[in-house]
């Protein structure tokens, strides 16, 4: 599920991972080109288009039960998702998010860490619970956060974390070697 860019995507796809299809909350998604590029089939499934919540959520989870889809991975999915979904999809999301989780959940990552004077700062793959970037941690990637670090220097060092990190949790999941949770 993805919303954006989709390099996370594009680094899955490239780790030979079985992506059966990718839905966008997004139609401008550039992520939804990487789909396509690889012929994965993709739906974009705006929340505009519906009148609340709970119908855009019934659609994705709709289009994910119709894909039969093992496991589903957010990669840079920017809506949070209510309870009931993440239960309808029975324990099996997982997450990147841009920090050391449970330090600096939320947006702006990169530049609140600076703000805060860490010398330490990464990304981490954990389940969705329901709460923003909430459950527990699969795996990490640490970077040093070096003095002439800004914001965007210190998001392409964590990025490339993350197109390394991703694939191979993922890989773990499907293979049984990360542990579900209870
Ligand atoms: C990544 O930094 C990811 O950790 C966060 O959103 C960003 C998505 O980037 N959740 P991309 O769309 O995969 O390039």
């Amino acid at each position: 599920m993805i919303s954006g860019r989709g390099s996370n995507l594009a680094a899955i796809i490239a780790a030979g991972l079985p992506v059966s299809s990718v839905v966008s909350s997004s139609a401008r998604a550039d992520g939804l080109r990487i789909a396509r590029m690889h012929g994965i089939s993709c739906a974009a499934i705006e929340r505009s288009a519906f009148a609340d919540a709970a119908g855009w959520e019934d659609a994705m989870a709709g289009f994910i039960e119709a894909v039969g889809s093992e496991l589903v991975a957010l990669a840079g999915f920017m809506r949070i998702l209510s309870e009931s979904f993440i239960s309808r999809c029975g324990g099996r999301i997982v997450n990147i998010h841009p920090s050391l989780l449970p330090d600096l959940p939320g947006r702006n990552t990169h530049a609140r860490a600076l703000a805060e004077g860490r010398t330490e700062h990464g990304c981490s793959v954990h389940w969705v619970a329901p709460a923003v970037d909430a459950g527990p941690v699969i795996s990490q990637a640490r970077v040093a956060v070096l003095p002439a670090d800004t914001p965007a220097s210190l998001a392409r060092r964590v990025r490339k974390q993350e197109h390394r990190l991703y694939p191979q949790a993922l890989a773990d999941i499907l293979a049984g070697r990360a542990r579900r949770p209870a």
